[in-house]
């Protein structure tokens, strides 16, 4: 047991001088390696405390200050750091397993004859025990902060290539804007030239469609503005048909120019799920960009949406009529960095962050492809068990 070299400080907190005089004869016997201070109250010892440091507590739980297990509570939260050893009497083994249980390392039965190996161990094992609990601590602390600040970089990752994505459409969200613009222009000009030529005719319908025109114009731009915000982890119960009509809003007239057909195939009554809207909104948005992009060349230009409850799952399909995947690139397309894309055009971060947002949603992002007919992008998510089917329509 004599192989440390450093000091060993040890309080001994007992008011019975008897035994507190065993204790120093047992552990003058062990040699130099201990240093023993002796108080008997606890006021004079939460006092010491206070000034000195020392490595271990020997804790007798009757004093003349205080008693049974209140004693320790005293002491532990005075010096959390100090590891305890309780002193009970020979018939009190529920104390003493009880004061384990509120942070004492250890305790000792005191009995007439001190068992020196047995108090070194417990000292050395006690300090030992708390040594280990604090690296513990410290490195459960130091992962807790590396966990976080990978999260923020995530979002912030998330952030940025939704950011990206959305200078990509610029193009084609400012026709899916000009597209309603344009045509108000025209019945506002045709109101005005029927103004002019004193044409006696009912300018309501023209009218009516103006307002239609610009409430649908509004609803992108604000559309707009919610998806570019910084979604972080906000997440809520919502109706997948939803998230899905939220996606194709900046998209229909662009799609549309380019002759894609689209078709959706949406069940209806499906459970909800429990998601961060905008960002299984991002995940749609990838998969509705990289399904146009395979078309490109396509003479058949078929984009179908589909939602379905699968088991527990509810399951959205994007499903394109494009080049496909070949069987020896498709083991990379969810690698970060991959793509097949001119530069300029593809940051290949699409997928894998859409793999990585399902993931964290609980669901699945798979695909099934055949190279010169298409490709079908599969989203399974989790459906909320519970008959209050919320919809949130308050994203627009
Ligand atoms: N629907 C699809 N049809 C064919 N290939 C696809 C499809 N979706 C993705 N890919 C392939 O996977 C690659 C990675 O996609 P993604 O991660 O979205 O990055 P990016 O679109 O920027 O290239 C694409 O470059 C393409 O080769
Ligand atoms: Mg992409």
């Amino acid at each position: 047991m004599k192989t440390g070299v450093e000091t060993i400080r040890i309080l001994l907190i007992e008011d019975d001088a008897d035994y507190a005089f065993l204790i120093l004869r047992a552990l003058k016997r062990e040699g130099a390696l201990f240093e023993l201070i002796h108080l008997d109250t606890l006021h004079s010892s939460l006092k010491f405390l206070d000034q000195e440091p020392v490595d271990v507590i020997l804790l007798d739980l009757s004093l003349p200050d205080t008693q049974g297990l209140e004693t320790l509570t005293h002491v532990h939260s005075a010096v959390p750091e100090i590891p305890i050893i309780v002193l009970t009497g020979l018939d009190d083994a529920d104390i003493a397993l009880m004061a384990v249980k509120q942070g004492a390392q250890d305790y000792l039965a005191k009995g007439a004859l001190v068992q020196t190996e047995a108090l070194v161990r417990s000292i050395r094992y006690s300090i030992e025990r708390m040594r280990i609990l604090k690296e513990l601590q410290h490195s459960e602390q130091k992962y807790r902060v590396l966990y976080e600040e990978l999260k923020e970089t995530q979002s912030r990752l998330i952030q940025s290539v939704k950011l990206a994505s959305l200078g990509e459409m610029a193009t084609g969200i400012a026709h899916e804007i000009n597209q309603p613009l344009a045509s108000i222009l025209i019945r506002a000009e045709g109101l005005i030239d029927s103004w002019e030529r004193g044409i006696p005719k009912d300018p309501m319908p023209k009218l009516k469609e103006i307002v239609r025109l610009v409430g649908k114009a509004t609803v992108i731009t604000n559309h707009l503005r919610v998806f570019g915000r910084d979604a972080k982890t906000h997440y809520q119960t919502t109706d997948v048909n939803t998230v899905i009509h939220n996606a194709f809003l900046l998209f229909n007239e662009q799609l549309h120019r380019q002759n894609i057909h689209i078709t959706q195939d949406l069940a209806p009554n499906l459970p909800s799920i429990h998601c961060n809207m905008i960002q299984i909104e991002q995940v749609l948005t990838n998969l509705i960009l990289n399904a146009r992009d395979a078309m490109a060349e396509s003479v058949v230009k078929e984009l179908r949406v589909r939602s379905f409850l699968q088991e527990q799952e509810v399951v959205i399909e994007v499903a394109d009529t494009g080049r496909g995947i070949s069987q020896s690139k498709l083991p990379q397309i969810f690698d970060p960095f991959f793509t097949t894309k001119e530069v300029g055009k593809g940051t290949g971060l699409g997928l894998s962050i859409s793999y990585s947002i399902v993931q964290e949603h609980g669901g699945h992002l798979t695909v099934e492809t055949q190279e010169n007919r298409g490709s079908v992008f599969r989203v399974e998510l989790p459906a909320v068990r519970s008959n209050s089917n919320v919809s949130a329509q308050e994203m627009l």
